[in-house]
């Protein structure tokens, strides 16, 4: 009997779409479709194993091997710095990791900047680089509301349609890194099922080629 190939879709709209670029690549696993309660799915005529996590799990998972490949955002790559390998980037989940402000907001240069995040890594590297003292307030969701009620001067956020920000008064002032979702692989994994790895790897490379 072939391994089985564990893989961590992250749970939600881009995970339909990450699993249907799997399933072209020749990894299909048609009762994952059926249910929607379920979290773990298995083909084992192809050898495959799938299962639904929070997107900002995925990571943990794969570095961990509990799946030996998996789909996350380049965000929570970048926050977490798992020690797994980046196989690919899917070109697909795209937005941007920005800094906004109100929009009467000026930089006092001289001051420490406060900065309200669920990013904190992000955010620290990215002033760090910028050579500027902040202070980070470490919040889990609704980043928005902070500079509106003067818990911080400035957020680190994702980005997508700004819709969020528009909504709330505010705007963009930097963009800090482009994000979509990458193609991530356990590092022993990749040795040992790399027969298997690979075939998905170039079947999802062709279809983001086609898709640019
Ligand atoms: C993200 C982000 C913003 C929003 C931006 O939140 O934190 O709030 O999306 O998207 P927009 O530019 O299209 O408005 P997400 O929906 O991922 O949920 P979260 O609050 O749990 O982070």
């Amino acid at each position: 009997m072939k391994p089985m190939l564990n893989i961590a879709l992250p749970k939600g709209r881009l995970g339909e779409k990450v699993y249907g670029m799997f399933e072209t690549a020749g990894f299909p696993c048609p009762s994952i479709k059926e249910n929607n309660r379920k979290l773990i799915f298995e083909n084992d005529e192809v050898g495959v194993r799938y299962f639904w996590v929070k997107p900002s799990d995925v990571a943990i998972y794969v570095e961990r091997g509990a799946a030996d490949i998996g789909v996350a955002g380049k965000d929570i790559l970048l926050e977490y710095e798992p020690d797994v390998f980046e196989l690919l980037d899917l070109n697909i989940g795209k937005c941007r990791m920005a800094v906004a402000a109100k929009q009467d907001f000026h930089d006092d240069a001289g001051r420490t900047l406060r900065v309200a995040t669920k990013f904190s890594n992000i955010a620290e590297n990215y002033y760090l680089s910028c050579g500027r003292d902040i202070d980070i307030i470490h919040l889990n969701g609704s980043i928005e509301i902070a500079p509106i009620l003067g818990l911080s001067d400035v957020i680190v956020d994702i980005v997508e349609t700004g819709t969020t920000l528009r909504e709330n008064n505010l705007v963009v002032i930097d963009t800090v890194v482009p994000i979509s979702a990458r193609l991530i692989a356990n590092k022993s994994s990749y040795k040992f099922k790399a027969e298997a790895i690979d075939r998905i790897v170039s079947g999802m490379a062709k279809q983001v080629e086609e898709s640019v």
